[in-house]
């Protein structure tokens, strides 16, 4: 059986495809820190806003303060908890300044909402009853000034104008 020469160079030309997609999904996966929201915990929807607490992780002494649902930890770590409801985010203006990497935890009171920042890849579905967690590794050279975050799971009749605004303070 002959293989001809035009087929060999397919079958290397696909071979070549397949380790380019592959190298493409690691460097997306390690390399830019693209990472799989998911559920963490159950949270009954209707008490959503008295029990979704601070994240765990930073306790004290690492805590430097809270405010506003953010928690702040000497090594430049965030920790934001976000409520989505018809039509708002709670907070909807989160302040940090000089984020190395902001951890959010986000469930919503009521329907199915979409926590997006525009223009980096946090982007996450957020269901009533579940908490979503999502770390963003911020990047270097993410300049000071105004994100808007967004809701991109249509939700009623007041979607487009459930947005917050985050502030990146140098
Ligand atoms: Cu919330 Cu669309």
């Amino acid at each position: 059986m002959t293989v001809h020469r035009e087929e060999k160079i397919w079958a290397f030309f696909v071979l070549g495809l397949t380790v380019v997609f592959l190298a493409a999904l690691a460097y997306a996966a390690w390399g830019l820190g693209l990472t799989t929201p998911y559920t963490v915990e159950r949270i009954p929807a209707q008490k959503a806003a008295q029990e979704l607490k601070p994240g765990v992780d930073c306790v004290n002494p690492n805590v430097k303060q809270i405010v506003n649902n953010v928690v702040v930890c000497q090594d430049g770590r965030y920790y934001v908890n976000v409520l989505a409801m018809r039509f708002t985010w709670l907070p909807n203006r989160i302040v940090l300044t000089d984020p190395k990497e902001v951890k959010f935890r986000i469930t919503s009171t009521d329907v199915i909402h979409g926590f997006e920042i525009a223009g980096t890849n946090v982007n996450v579905m957020v269901f009533p009853g579940y908490i979503a967690e999502i770390t963003w590794k911020v990047p270097s050279n993410m300049a000071p000034g105004n994100y808007l975050i967004i809701c991109n799971e249509y939700c009623g009749a007041g979607h487009q104008n459930m947005y917050a605004i985050l502030e990146i303070r140098k």
